[in-house]
């Protein structure tokens, strides 16, 4: 008999039930005896034993439904280990709960925050799997998350349909794509839906550089310029100040995001009609791409099979187009990132995309 628990952490993304589909087909095919117990909107679940038991029926028909069905919330690391307002150990509780229903292990679903966390329960001695989700493609230790290839999908037909607009209006247009941190979706989106300037958070920009570029391609006798610009992008003046300096300027910013600001500087120094489109959260939604519902049914599988052979302690991931097992130690706490001399980059440079460095 296997007793398993599953959680969905953080910021939802598409294909999380896949993945969940994946791991509890491949236990039930195993022709094992499998309980499985579904912890409500993430470690808040775990915490305050908020859990449901599931059957094989409930994963039935859930391969191409969107979100979760667990529900997820955010519980950031950095207050895991605080007291909750009644004095709740929170990581204390967690374990109890785990112990309390006897679980062989724990499968948890997330991104950055949540590995954090599963690392530390793992450090407590709890068995734990865990599967990259994440539209960002930010984690460490695996070339590709699920979510990231239906949000690149999502981003790509935002800037297709702004295309078409700017192209009869002759305006500059800007994208304003998911991404506080890092840029892979930006990069991947603003690529494939042919934009004309690409600001990630990795290559702080240069606002006369950006500038150039639109006159350029004004001169050459080009009527729009599109810009894919992540949430996260950064001036080169901004990336000098301190955590702390910055963070107050962005909460004293007159403008709602960066991309508004940038649309503010382009306007006063081109003159040219500045419009801001900002897809945001169904950027996360709807149903998971075809691409993703296989990768996260295949992650799903494998985490399914090392449960099955009590191999513990790994994320699951993908390498080399391979699908492999990653030591959570040493997923925990690492971003991955865009490099400025990646050959991507370089790439998107000599197809004439401007990066504004
Ligand atoms: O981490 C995924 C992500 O979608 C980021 O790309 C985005 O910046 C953030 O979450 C949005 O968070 P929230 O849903 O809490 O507003």
């Amino acid at each position: 008999m296997k007793r398993v628990g599953l959680l969905t952490s953080g910021g939802d993304c598409q294909a999380l039930n896949a993945a969940m589909r994946g791991v509890v087909k491949t236990l039930y095919n195993s022709g094992e005896a499998v309980e499985i117990y579904g912890f409500l909107e993430g470690y808040k679940g775990l915490i305050y034993g908020n859990f449901t038991m599931l059957t094989g029926k409930d994963f039935s028909g859930i391969l191409t439904k969107g979100g979760t069905i667990l529900g997820s919330s955010r519980t950031p690391f950095k207050t895991i280990q605080e007291p909750d307002e009644n004095g709740l150990d929170k990581v204390d509780a967690m374990k109890q709960n785990y112990h309390k229903l006897r679980l062989d292990c724990l499968v948890i679903l997330g991104g950055n925050g949540t590995h954090k966390t599963a690392n530390l329960l793992r450090e407590e001695g709890l068995n734990i799997v865990t599967l990259p989700k994440t539209i960002d493609n930010d984690l460490w230790g695996t070339d590709m998350t699920f979510g990231f290839q239906s949000a690149v999908d999502i981003a790509t037909a935002c800037i297709d349909c702004i295309h078409t607009t700017a192209a009869s209006h002759g305006r500059v247009f800007i994208v304003e794509v998911m991404g506080h941190k890092v840029g892979w979706l930006t990069l991947n989106a603003g690529i494939a839906g042919g934009a004309d300037i690409i600001l990630i958070p990795e290559i702080p920009y240069d606002i006369d550089k950006v500038i150039e570029a639109i006159d350029a391609r004004h001169n050459r006798g080009s009527q729009f310029t599109i810009l894919a610009v992540a949430e996260g992008a950064i001036s080169k003046a901004d990336a000098k100040l301190s955590k702390k300096e910055y963070k107050k300027k962005l909460e004293t910013s007159p403008y709602p995001s960066v991309s508004y600001e940038i649309a503010a500087k382009i306007q006063k120094k081109t003159g040219q009609d500045v419009r801001v489109t900002v897809p945001g959260h169904t950027q996360r939604g709807g149903s998971p791409c075809p691409y993703d519902r296989v990768f996260a049914s295949r992650l799903g599988a494998e985490a399914g099979r090392l449960i099955l052979k009590g191999e513990y302690g790994f994320m699951v991931g993908y390498k080399n187009r391979e699908v492999v097992k990653v030591p959570l130690e040493d997923v925990a706490g690492k971003l991955k990132m865009v490099s400025p001399d990646a050959t991507i980059i370089k790439e998107a440079k000599l197809l004439g995309i401007c990066f504004g460095d």
